[in-house]
């Protein structure tokens, strides 16, 4: 089986500097999608994608991936497009043509299309309650017999709701003297790839047809309203898998995953969390409302409150973190970590069961275990060219207020008093503070405004 993917048009519609097929859906390009579903059939060579409008874009999108290209240079069509494609065909086998703005075909669906055309020709159809737009599948006695695309339909056409996929087999045999004979007297003026439909009919090479069970594996992008469409139909379907895991959500239509999400057992997720990238949770995790996750993971038992902002962070159990605090790359907390409001964390590992509960930056430090950190305080991890380290001992106590120029040690044990700005070593079990001594001026008369 060859596969060629058509992905050369520019998709006018979207309104968009970005070639369509590197459009999002569930936080990917809708090509990676289509690629993602072929790389599970059995082909004989590379996918071959088409492309055209974007090229250079859509080639480093995906520099990565096993395929090759072919080039066109002017979008006359999808039937021009799939010339192209011919050189880079094994000439014996049949061909399964794709287009790369439908995105959601399930892998089963095309086995089970290959299989039913075998060496003819095979029509992906399904249908729509409101096909507007689409090619339809025109039958007589039950057999397809053509496709009418929207803008060249006649009245009673347009009422058909079975409609074309543009997900086809076609036998190779027959390909290219077929796709030679497209012609664009259409109101388009472009070469439809769907016209070989009445050529298989005219050369008696029966055509068969596939119904996708789900309207989504086949419905395309082609402007914003459809892939906002789209993307809520695939954030239900990802919920839904969640709740068929035992995942316990607030609400199946407000949560976003954009990416990979894996959940132990009993975790719970309230409304509006986006999870990007890869993120694990573990048993009992709770996600308070309206935080972000994106590639972390997160041990059992940890609680996140209402609005974080988690990135390339590793949590460990039984952790309480927010509501409002932002963990950064390589922020990594251990057990029993307790991360308060409006508290950054960056580049740091924190040791078991310390506090950093209030308005307080952690920036390069390594934190012991048991530490208490107080309200408003900063690791000043840059000079202004470099970052510095800072390590803080277990048991340590940090008053309020405090400054940790880095670099910087705080010894095991140490206690350091509010306001302090500490730049040298802290020793173990000693008391470092430092403030101005008090002065107090008597009836102190404020400046006043100068009229
Ligand atoms: C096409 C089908 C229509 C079907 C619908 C399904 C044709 C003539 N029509 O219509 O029957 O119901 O898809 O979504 O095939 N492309 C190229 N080169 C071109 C033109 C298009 O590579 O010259 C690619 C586009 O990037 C896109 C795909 O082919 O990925 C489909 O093209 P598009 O213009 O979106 O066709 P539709 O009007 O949606
Ligand atoms: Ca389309």
């Amino acid at each position: 089986m060859n596969v060629v993917v058509l992905a050369a048009g520019e998709g006018k519609r979207m309104h968009s500097n970005v070639p369509k097929v590197l459009q999002h859906l569930g936080g990917r390009p809708l090509l990676r999608w289509v690629l993602d579903a072929t790389n599970q059939l059995e082909k004989s060579g590379k996918t071959v994608v088409v492309v055209g409008h974007g090229a250079e874009q859509v080639k480093e999108a995906f520099k990565d991936e096993d395929v090759c290209y072919a080039h066109q240079k002017e979008q006359k069509g999808t039937a021009h497009a799939v010339i192209q494609a011919l050189e880079h065909l094994k000439p014996d086998e049949s061909v399964l043509v794709l287009y790369g703005d439908v995105p959601l075909v399930n892998p089963e669906t095309l086995k089970s299309l290959i299989e039913e055309a075998g060496e003819d020709v095979g029509v992906l159809t399904v249908d729509l309650e409101n096909p507007e737009g689409y090619g339809r599948i025109l039958r007589e006695d039950g057999k397809v017999v053509g496709i009418v695309e929207d803008k060249d339909a006649s009245d009673d056409q347009k009422k058909i709701k079975e409609i074309n996929t543009g997900i086809m087999v076609l036998p190779s045999a027959k390909l290219k003297d077929w796709l030679s004979e497209v012609e664009c007297n259409n109101s388009q003026h472009e070469y439809y790839l769907t016209d070989l439909i009445s050529m298989a009919v005219r050369d008696n090479v029966p055509v068969k047809s596939v119904k996708a069970s789900d309207r989504w594996e086949a419905e395309g992008v082609n402007d914003r309203i459809q892939q906002n469409a789209l993307e809520r139909a695939l954030q239900v379907k990802l919920a839904e898998d969640l709740l068929r895991q035992g995942v316990r959500l607030a609400d199946k239509n407000r949560i976003d995953i954009r990416g990979k999400l894996e959940c132990g057992k009993d975790v719970f997720i309230d409304v509006g969390c986006v999870f990007e990238g890869n993120v694990t949770l573990g048993n009992n995790v709770s996600v308070g409302p309206y935080s972000i996750l994106k590639d972390s993971s997160i041990g059992n038992g940890t609680r996140i409150d209402a609005f974080c902002h988690i990135v390339e962070a590793k949590v460990g159990q039984d952790a309480i973190i927010g509501p409002y605090a932002r963990l950064r790359p390589q922020a990594e907390l251990s057990d029993n970590v307790h991360i308060g409001n409006f508290v950054e964390v960056k580049k740091s590992t924190i040791g078991k069961a310390s506090k950093v509960n209030h308005l307080t930056y952690i920036g390069d430090c390594t934190m012991g275990s048991g530490v208490n950190i107080g309200a408003g305080t900063i690791t000043c991890n840059y000079d202004g060219a470099n970052k510095h380290q800072t390590v803080i001992g277990d048991d340590c106590f940090i008053g309020s207020g405090t400054q940790l120029v880095a670099p910087v040690t705080v010894g095991k044990g140490a206690t350091v008093g509010a306001g302090t700005t500490v730049t040298k070593k802290v020793p173990d079990g000693t008391l470092m503070i430092r403030r101005a001594k008090d002065l107090v001026i008597p009836a102190w008369k404020r400046p006043v405004k100068q009229k």
